[in-house]
């Protein structure tokens, strides 16, 4: 498939080694589906201008990874990606456009409720609702009008299990969800989102706040997500997205200054402001 991008051809590792020691996994699959196109996005909030003239093809059932420095914009994209800026006075795509299955998704007709739940969300803090552990799963089907008690636990088990969670949980299902761990309260937060059965799931820092062990069950957890799930995620943990992701987006002042296969922008990125900052010289 032709893709949008020039994807240097790999060449042999650089000899010195790198502060951050990375051994990304194998090659992104050069024959994946683009499932977001992003065309030429330019955002502002108001007057100011955030993203300038950014393009990148995000692949169907892979992870990619937005990095870079504070500020550079990572958060803003990833939210364009299912109109959650829609949310903020005077925020708006200023140019191009934003295709999920060739649809432009700020097109007038397009429902942007039912985006929301193709397009799922993970935020930095884990934000479970002051709830049971079972209605918060339950919650998005609910406002679906779904109420079958029999069809309701098989989610719940289900998105549990998807996300890691089930034997830890299962026997206090209807307790509170605010009485668990933060690493669980987050993977409760990816069970809540897998359970209205998105097509793709943005998690914007969703390990910031967890520890070494709980990070791992989460990036391990975004490992098998990926065989139901296109994964979007910020991350400024290099190792993590070095580790989790197939493709890696590095943007600097609001600009995307490299696009690559993870292997690429690690080992071997074309630029030298990717370079700077993947090796830890800068940002
Ligand atoms: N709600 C907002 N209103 C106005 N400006 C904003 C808003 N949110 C972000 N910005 C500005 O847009 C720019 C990009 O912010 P964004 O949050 O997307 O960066 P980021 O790369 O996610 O940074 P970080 O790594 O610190 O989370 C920054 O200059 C920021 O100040
Ligand atoms: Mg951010």
């Amino acid at each position: 498939m032709v893709t949008t991008l020039a994807m240097p051809e790999p060449v042999a590792p650089p000899a010195a080694p790198r502060p951050v020691s990375v051994a990304p996994a194998a090659a992104a699959n050069p024959a994946a589906r683009a499932i977001i196109e992003i065309d030429d996005v330019d955002f502002n909030y108001g007057p100011a201008r955030t993203l300038h003239d950014v393009t990148l093809n995000i692949k169907e059932r892979e992870v990619t990874a937005f990095i870079g420095p504070s500020g550079c914009g990572k958060s803003t994209l990833l939210r364009c990606l299912n109109r959650m800026n829609d949310l903020i006075e005077g925020a708006h795509v200023s140019a191009g456009q934003i295709r999920i299955d060739g649809v432009n998704i700020y097109d007038s007709r397009v429902d942007v409720i039912e985006l929301r739940k193709r397009v799922g969300m993970v935020f930095q803090k884990s934000n479970p609702f002051p709830k049971s552990i079972y209605e918060n799963i339950t919650y998005g089907l609910r406002i679906q009008g779904r109420k079958e008690k029999a069809r309701l636990d098989e989610v719940v088990e289900r998105s549990l299990r998807g996300a890691a969670l089930w034997d830890e949980v299962k026997d206090r299902l209807h307790e509170s969800a605010l009485g668990m761990s933060g690493g669980q309260q987050q993977r409760l937060c990816i069970a809540r989102a897998i359970a209205v059965e998105p097509e793709i799931i943005l998690m914007d820092e969703p390990c910031s706040a967890l520890d070494p062990i709980a990070t791992a069950k989460v990036e391990e957890l975004i490992h098998e997500l990926k065989k139901s799930f296109t994964i979007v995620i910020v991350t400024h943990n290099m190792q993590q997205a070095a580790r989790c992701s197939d493709r890696t987006a590095f943007f600097y002042l609001g600009k995307l200054i490299e696009y690559a296969d993870t292997r690429t922008i690690f080992m071997n990125p074309s630029n030298p402001q990717t370079e700077a900052y993947v090796s830890g010289r800068f940002g």
